[in-house]
This record gives C-alpha cells, structure tokens and sequence, in this order.
C-alpha cells in the first residue's frame, strides 16, 4: 500500500509568528516517526514553516494553489511560488473550498496537474455530503470526484498523489466515520485507480482519511487495510496530540 503520511491541515489558524515555534515543536515530538509528516499552513505563515521544518523531517504544504503559471489572478498563489518557497505538498479541493469557494471537480484536476507538472505534491480531497450518504450514493460521488481529479493525468503521476477521503460530515464535527465505513471508501477508492490504471499505481497511492481524526480513534483508522495516513484538522492544532495521531502509525 501506499507510503504512510500524517498531514495536518491549520487551515485559517495560526499566526505567522506563531508558525516557527510550533513548527519546531511539532519536529521535536514527531521524532522518529514512522511515516511522513506535513504541516499544511496558511500561505502567510509557509516562509516561517519553511525555515523552521528546514533539517528536521518535517515536510510543508500549502492549502491551495492556482491552476495558472501567471498573470491577472488578483490574490491567487502560483505552483511556481509555492516551489520556490521550499514548499513540498498542496491540498487540493477540500471540501471546505469546495463548498466556500467554488472549487469543482475541473478546477481540481487542473490544479492536481499544475501542482504534479511543478513537482509538488498534491493532497486531492475526495467525500460525500451527509444527505449522498444517505441516499446510498457514496460510493458513485467518490468516483465521479475520484476519475475526475485524474482525468489526463499519466500513470507515473499518478503514483504520486495522495488522495484524502473526508467525508463532509465527518469534518469538524467530532463525528468520525467507523474504520469500516472510512476502510470502505479508502478501498473502493483504490480499487478505482486499478480500473483507471492497474493495481501495481493503486497499491503505490497514498489513500488517507481525513474527518474528526484524533489522539483516541488515530490507532483504530490507521490500522485498516486501505488507510495509509490522514488529513488532520483540529488535532492538528495541538502538538500532543498530532503527536499521538503519528506515533499510531505502525
Ligand atoms: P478535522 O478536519 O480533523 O478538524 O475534522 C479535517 C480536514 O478538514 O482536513
């Protein structure tokens, strides 16, 4: 399976010259860790991230990018300045800028290829709402936002980016999906990319879960078969506890 990675996102947290304190904290407590760890900030705070993760082990990622090189995009952030700041991963279509900020299944796929054309990596964000669930149609959303993202995108890419399923629901809200129902996207997730590419670039996808992950059910999620890390936000937050969320990864 895929290479294990804990990432979290601050998402509108965290001040600027709070970022090189925590981040060094954040190193400190995730030593020895047996999978990657990310901090995904905001773009103010990437320049104090950068510098702070600079010799630890600890990656940086944004939280969005544009899908364009350049030009007339006022208050837009490019791939090219994102790299040239040091910076490894982006997050691409959480659900919160799809919902905020009109963020669709094209916008994501252009900006999955920008990211993979520029080297970074990207953290492309798949999940249904509550009333999808509901209705029994989980599983078809997830392929729509899955086969959309990689449209165009070649194998060899594709091996390189991380899929995180968040289901909306479960964002937030203290709400987790069981490790059944999160083990059960992830897998269906996986067995998608076999069908779009073989199983040899599926099993190389890092697959996370991303919703109200923490220090308590971290252990129990990161056990399944078809979760290799996670996309955290509130836990995030407070080193101790991303901390745990790490060290659960066996
Ligand atoms: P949460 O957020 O851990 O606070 O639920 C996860 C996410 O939105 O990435």
């Amino acid at each position: 399976m895929g290479k294990y990675i804990i990432a979290g996102n601050w998402k509108m947290n965290k001040l600027p010259s709070q970022t090189h304190d925590f981040v060094k904290e954040i190193a400190k407590v995730t030593e020895g860790a047996r999978c990657e760890v990310v901090c995904c900030t905001p773009y103010v705070c990437l320049s104090e991230a950068v510098k702070a993760a600079e010799g630890t082990h600890v990656k940086i990622g944004a939280e969005n990018l544009h899908f364009e090189d350049s030009g007339a995009y006022t208050g837009e952030v490019s791939a090219d300045m994102l790299v040239d700041m040091g910076v490894d991963y982006v997050i691409i279509g959480h659900s919160e800028r799809r919902q905020y900020f009109a963020e669709t299944d094209c916008t994501v796929n252009a900006k999955t290829k920008k990211a993979l054309a520029k080297g970074l990596i990207p953290i492309v964000c798949v999940g249904e709402s509550l009333a999808e669930r509901e209705a029994g149609v989980t599983m078809e959303i997830i392929g729509i936002q899955v086969k959309k993202a990689f449209a165009d995108i070649s194998a060899a890419d594709a091996e390189k980016v991380v899929i995180a399923y968040e289901p909306i629901w479960a964002i937030g809200t203290g709400k987790t999906a069981t490790s059944e129902q999160a083990d059960e996207v992830c897998g269906g997730i996986r067995a998608m990319l076999a069908g779009i590419y073989d199983q040899g670039v599926a099993d190389k996808v890092t697959i996370q879960y991303g919703g109200s992950m923490n220090a308590k059910n971290a252990a129990e999620l990161l056990s399944m078969k078809d979760i290799d890390g996670g996309l955290i936000g509130g836990a995030s937050l407070k080193s101790a506890d991303f901390a745990t969320i790490v060290s659960s990864v066996k």
